[in-house]
């Protein structure tokens, strides 16, 4: 098993070019089942989880190879399957975006349920009423949704709002119904996060007709085919939040580059209270100290708010804050498993139900942390760029699904960190 050794106490200077978001390129592979032609993707990261992806839509009938370092070849071949294998919806759960998809172009589809995960748990109830709203029937039997669309989808009016707001996940499953389905879909309440407009525009861009996108309300007038194009993927919001985080965290000054600033305002408002003192330019942003770091309130939300994503990795630079800071946690209320880890690295952080207290200005100490999913990973690496000695942590199959090469990103920063085995 690899694990990272990060040796706290340098500095981070520099500038580093962001890559392609993970949840932008996750749900237009899955339009490739739908489209036809040879559909090119640009500025995709290697992640563990793009090619996990890809796997899912070989399994599928399509062929998914890679043509450059970031650039993508996806092309429908053969339309006989509906099964997505069990082994690949477990290790992610964006795999049940094949759902609409198959039921679009097959009439059916078998998808193993994703199951809960470890920022807690993860229902797709959303996910079904809106399919079943437009036509498909889904039973779940033996662990597995299993859909069948007798008659094709048609479009519906759907409110697709639940217990904690819109659902990213729902509004592309329900938008790659719509696009091929008969008639018009308006959907209410509707996720308004980046990836969707990415993805509303690539559809669009392949003949479809969405209207809306980045708005609660969207509406989609279903057409007959969709053609593969060539499209290159916005920006990882997230990325650039955790370099410009390492940054803040080792009293740098470090420039992201690549990036959309209009995606970020929260986050960068948050630093900007927190004090550190933030630079914007069309497409880039620099932070960079400005005194002692200051404790804040943040709660995540849905986009524009502060990104849930982006939560682990701002409670890791607030142990560096002069105070308490509170965090809380309005999407995913369990997603607190970091703090745990964080502690064994000497912070003082304190969990009240969906609340973190985040007491400031702990001397922290390398250990042997356990990074438990993905973006508390990232959150783990932040602390040991300034824990003392040196912080091993373990798991690194977490980080590899989202984060393109992190630990070389923050090298070229003057980090000192390296893998081994
Ligand atoms: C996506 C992102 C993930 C991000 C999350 C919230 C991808 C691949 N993943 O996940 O990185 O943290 O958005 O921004 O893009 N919910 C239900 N029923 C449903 C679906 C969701 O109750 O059928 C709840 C969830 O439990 C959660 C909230 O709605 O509390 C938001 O979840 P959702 O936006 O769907 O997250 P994902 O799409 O899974």
């Amino acid at each position: 098993m690899e694990h990272l050794v990060v040796h706290g106490g340098h500095r981070l200077d520099g500038s580093v070019q962001v890559g392609g978001a993970k949840n932008a390129i996750l749900p237009l592979l899955p339009a490739a089942l739908m489209a036809k032609g040879k559909a090119i993707i640009r500025n995709v990261p290697r992640l563990t989880d793009v090619e996990t992806m890809m796997e899912l839509l070989r399994s599928l009938g399509c062929t998914a190879e890679w043509e450059g370092e970031h650039r993508l070849a996806v092309e429908r071949q053969d339309d006989a399957a509906f099964e997505a294998p069990l082994e690949l919806v477990r290790k992610m759960r964006a795999s049940i975006w094949v759902l609409a998809p198959l039921l679009a172009t097959r009439g059916q589809a078998v998808v193993p349920l994703p199951g809960g995960c470890v920022i807690g748990d993860r229902p797709v109830d959303m996910h079904i009423k809106g399919l079943c709203a437009m036509g498909a029937e889904i039973e779940i039997t033996g662990g597995n949704l299993t859909a069948i669309a007798q008659n094709g989808l048609h479009g519906a009016e759907i409110y697709l709002g639940g217990h904690f707001g819109s659902s990213v996940g729902a509004t592309v499953q329900v938008m790659l119904a719509g696009v091929l389905a008969k008639g018009k879909t308006i959907l209410h309440s509707a996720a308004c996060e980046p990836e969707i407009s990415d993805l509303a525009n690539c559809l669009n861009l392949m003949g479809a007709k969405i209207l809306g996108a980045g708005s609660p309300r969207l509406e989609i007038e279903g057409v007959e085919e969709l053609n593969a194009v060539d499209y290159y993927v916005i920006p990882d919001r997230i990325e650039a939040a955790t370099l410009l985080m390492a940054g803040a965290i080792t009293d740098g000054e470090v420039e992201v580059t690549d990036v959309r600033p209009d995606h970020l305002s929260a986050v960068l408002s948050s630093l900007r209270q927190a004090n550190v003192f933030v630079e914007v330019n069309e497409r880039s942003i620099r932070v960079r100290n400005n005194g002692p770091l200051k404790s804040i309130d943040v709660t995540t939300h849905q986009y524009p708010g502060f990104p849930t994503d982006a939560q682990a990795q701002l409670m890791a630079l607030l142990t560096n804050a002069e105070g308490y800071s509170i965090i809380s946690e309005q999407i995913f209320p369990d997603r607190f498993r970091h703090i745990g880890e964080l502690n064994r690295l000497g912070a003082n952080i304190r969990k009240a139900t969906n609340h973190a207290i985040v007491r400031g200005r702990q001397t922290l100490t390398g250990a042997r942390v356990e990074a438990t999913d993905l973006r508390a990973s990232a959150a783990l690496i932040l602390a040991g760029l300034v824990a003392e000695g040196e912080t091993e942590v373990e798991q690194l199959e977490h980080l590899d699904r989202g984060y393109d090469r992190l630990e070389d990103k923050l090298r070229a920063l003057g980090a000192v960190l390296e893998r081994v085995a």
